[in-house]
């Protein structure tokens, strides 16, 4: 969250429920097996049970996951897992409360530690939680985290730290991958799951030795993936992304209201695809080219 908070989207930009689940629909029609709500925050939009609902129930759709910052997980877990929802992300970047009070803004350590303990008892397919690294702030507790992988049996995520607007990214605060993984193994042995593709790329994933957890890195930044990526994003303003970094969108939600024929959305989400980029932009002029917050995108 940038540090002055963003402003809040006026309800009538946002995709109704019928509209989510039409644009869903329409996706997955075209091949789209794996649906995953992200945010801002999707917990925080009342009735998300109900979306969640009505995307389990699209004929042809395989997998249903949600990503979270945790907070509100300890009382909705129960009834995500009835909506259909099968694979679970949670954000969590440090276990120290006066940090995760200023990197969130917020002071709920605790909540999100009971989110990640209620959905550890195996109802979920899939419990992740992804650890963004920032040198200087959260590289002295790596094996904590490792730590916390081993003592809830969860997979633990690092996640190489990406450039958005207003998040204060520079190269010097990017841990490479490579560097983390030699750290862990100073102290464990990583003993190699294979290849396991993460939808950005593939993600190398290991058991950590004599423990119950496992780890994995994601170096979006050091070993770019672009060729292998496969993710396709609509912002909750019904905006089309085909990447993580792009700055052209295409306005799916003016597309519904106006009552464009189904062929010519097909079409048009079809165009875009085509025109994805093979590489993202250097790092140093993403920082420029980004509009939107990763609050605003959804990771
Ligand atoms: C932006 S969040 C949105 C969904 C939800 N609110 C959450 O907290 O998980 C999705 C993912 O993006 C990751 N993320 C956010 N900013 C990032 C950055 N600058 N570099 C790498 N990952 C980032 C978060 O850690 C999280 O795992």
């Amino acid at each position: 969250m940038p540090a002055e908070g963003i402003p809040l989207t006026p309800k009538d930009h946002l995709l109704s429920f019928e509209e989510i689940e039409r644009l869903a629909a329409v996706f997955v029609d075209l091949g789209v097996r794996k649906i995953r709500l992200t945010g801002g925050e999707p917990l925080v939009r009342t009735g998300v049970e109900e979306v969640c609902r009505r995307l389990s129930g699209i004929a042809g759709l395989k997998t249903l996951a949600l990503s979270t910052n945790g907070v509100l997980l300890r009382q909705k877990a129960r009834e995500l897992r009835h909506a259909g929802v099968t694979q679970i992300n949670i954000s969590l970047d440090t276990l120290v409360p006066a940090k995760f009070k200023r990197i969130t803004l917020r002071d709920n350590l605790d909540s999100v530690l009971d989110g990640i303990r209620e959905v550890s008892h195996g109802e979920f397919d899939s419990v992740k939680l992804n650890c963004v690294m920032i040198r200087g702030f959260n590289d002295d507790e790596i094996f904590d985290f490792v730590d916390l992988a081993n003592a809830l049996a969860v997979h633990v995520r690092f996640i190489e730290f990406m450039p958005f607007a207003g998040n204060g990214w520079s190269m010097e605060s990017l841990i490479p991958s490579q560097e983390i993984r030699r750290i862990i193994e100073t102290r464990h042995d990583l003993l190699p799951l294979g290849i396991v593709e993460a939808g950005r790329g593939p993600a190398q994933e290991f058991r950590i030795g004599g423990g119950r957890g496992t780890v994995g890195f994601i170096a979006t930044i050091s070993e770019p993936c672009c060729h292998s990526c496969s993710r396709l994003r609509i912002t909750a303003d019904g905006k089309f992304r085909t990447c993580l970094f792009a700055h052209e969108e295409l306005d799916l939600r003016s597309s519904l209201r106006r009552g464009d024929a189904l062929e010519a959305l097909k079409l048009a989400i079809g165009g875009a695809v085509r025109g994805k980029w093979a590489q993202r932009p250097d790092p140093v002029d993403l920082l420029h080219a980004t509009d939107r917050a990763m609050v605003a995108i959804g990771g």
